[in-house]
């Protein structure tokens, strides 16, 4: 479903990816993992169009991605969770959520479904009631794995067909990483969202993932189903 091809990406004079392949089956769940620095969040960055390539192709279903902005590239699904969530702060949670819903119009129109964006979907505080809860206080004033369930609420409010998760685990509380977890597994298993997931902690990604993808230095190195992967490739590409 998405197909990355030979990818190569520059910041200033200084290549991050080089020749990057990387394949993702609609509905699997695909975890991105390896050191810090390799340049799985340029990748990310790239996929959602916040960072353009020097060349190489990133398909959906078959059509450029690359040519569109990140704007267009979420009317055609891809939800972005970034890492360290990057909410508004000095918005309250129902502003923060609300930034969506012109995306979600314009996709339900293409979808050719009933425009219900109005309102934000109710199914976000089923996934996360707190923040219901906590409609109307500041982004800024939530705890950070508040901040983190929202950021994967804003997402969701454009219904996305994949979803792409930065680090979402990174400094939160174990509590809400375990909800972060069942919602993450709820949505691929029962839903078929295809999700991809840069995440470093072992236990996480073996919890949630099906699929994962090693990089070092900016290529993909390694790629099977999360049950083969083994000490030796823990060792050689992830511990530190
Ligand atoms: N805005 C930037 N300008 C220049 N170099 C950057 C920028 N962001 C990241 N880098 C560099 O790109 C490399 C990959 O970074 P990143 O994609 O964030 O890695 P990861 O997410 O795997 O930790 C690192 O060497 C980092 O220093
Ligand atoms: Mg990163």
């Amino acid at each position: 479903m998405i197909a990355i091809n030979k990818v190569n990406q520059l910041y200033g004079g200084t290549q991050i990816l080089w020749d990057l392949d990387l394949a993702i089956e609609q509905g699997s769940c695909t975890c991105i993992m390896g050191r810090n620095g390799v340049g799985k969040t340029t990748l990310l960055k790239c996929l959602m169009g916040l960072l353009p390539i020097s060349n190489g192709e990133i398909l959906l279903d078959g059509e450029p991605l690359h040519k569109k902005n990140a704007e267009a590239r979420a009317v055609a699904g891809i939800g972005y969770v970034p890492q360290g969530r990057d909410i508004f702060p000095m918005l309250s949670v129902e502003e923060n959520l609300r930034i969506g819903l012109p995306i979600r119009k314009q996709r339900l129109k293409m979808l050719g479904r009933e425009d219900d964006s109005a309102e934000i979907p109710e199914k976000i505080f089923t996934l996360f009631p707190v923040l219901k809860e906590m409609l109307h206080r500041r982004g800024g004033d939530l705890s950070g794995g508040q901040q983190q369930q929202l950021a994967i609420g804003r997402a969701l409010v454009i219904e996305p067909n994949v979803l792409i998760l930065d680090e979402p685990n990174e400094g939160i509380q174990p509590n809400i990483v375990r909800q972060i977890g069942d919602v993450i597994l709820k949505l691929n298993e029962e839903e078929g969202l295809t999700v991809i997931l840069v995440e470093q902690k072992l236990g996480f990604a073996r919890r949630v993932g099906k699929e994962f993808r090693l990089m070092e230095k900016g290529r993909v190195v390694a790629s099977d189903k999360m049950a083969n992967l083994n000490d030796a490739l823990i060792r050689q590409y992830l511990a530190v």
